[in-house]
């Protein structure tokens, strides 16, 4: 099986929802490693409770950045990792990191990209007043928000949308495309030209 880490910083809905499609079958990988930044993070309950071997890498602890670094590509590398999964990771990785794992990182964005990169997206989008907004995964390369885009879903904003509400409606979409798009990159139907993704065969819908 084509082994993957989870990255989380926060509650870890999209590690759930990975988890998930691992356990109902519809995963083509297998998460071997969840790390965490953030010794509080829902994303390690989630893991204990999934029976995931789970790490906390607490930048806090960690003299300079090249040390954390160095631990971090040691863990990903021992464990065999093929895929590195970003799910609410809120600390942008090293150039380092992304050079030791050359497309084999992918982030989820709550926005369509490049629209609304960075924190608050949700927030943007309300205030800009677009009319749809989304969610991106793409490829981590060493600006923020910026690889190359995988796959997007489309949501509408609505009159009346709390942060709340469209929050919600683009976490739903999240959860579709993660797993999708997870799958999309480990049986190797992507190939990337210049900046664009090609597909080969899109998949269906959980
Ligand atoms: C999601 O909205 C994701 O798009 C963003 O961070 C949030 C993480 O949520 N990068 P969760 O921890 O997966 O629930």
């Amino acid at each position: 099986m084509f082994p993957i880490a989870v990255l989380a910083s926060g509650r870890g809905s999209n590690l759930r929802a990975i988890l998930e499609a691992q356990q109902n079958n519809y995963l083509q990988a297998q998460v071997g490693l969840v790390i965490s930044d953030n010794p509080e993070a829902g994303a390690l309950k989630i893991a204990q409770e999934f029976g995931v071997n789970h790490h906390v890498l607490d930048f806090a602890l960690y003299d300079d950045k090249e040390d954390y670094n160095r631990r971090l590509i040691k863990l990903l590398t021992e464990a065999g990792i093929q895929l590195v999964v970003l799910a609410g990771y809120m600390r942008l990785l090293s150039p380092a990191v992304v050079e030791a794992f050359p497309y084999k990182i992918i982030n989820i964005h709550p926005s369509l990209l490049p629209a609304f990169p960075g924190l608050a997206a949700q927030r943007q989008a309300l205030d800009y007043g677009v009319k749809f907004t989304g969610c991106t995964v793409h490829f981590v390369d060493k600006g923020m928000d910026t690889g190359p885009i995988i796959g997007q879903r489309v949501v509408p904003v609505l009159a009346n949308d709390t942060l709340e509400e469209l929050t919600n409606r683009i976490l739903k979409e999240e959860h579709i495309l993660y797993p999708q798009m997870i799958n999309r990159v480990a049986t190797n139907k992507v190939r990337i030209i210049n900046r664009r993704v090609a597909v080969q065969e899109e998949e269906k819908d959980l």
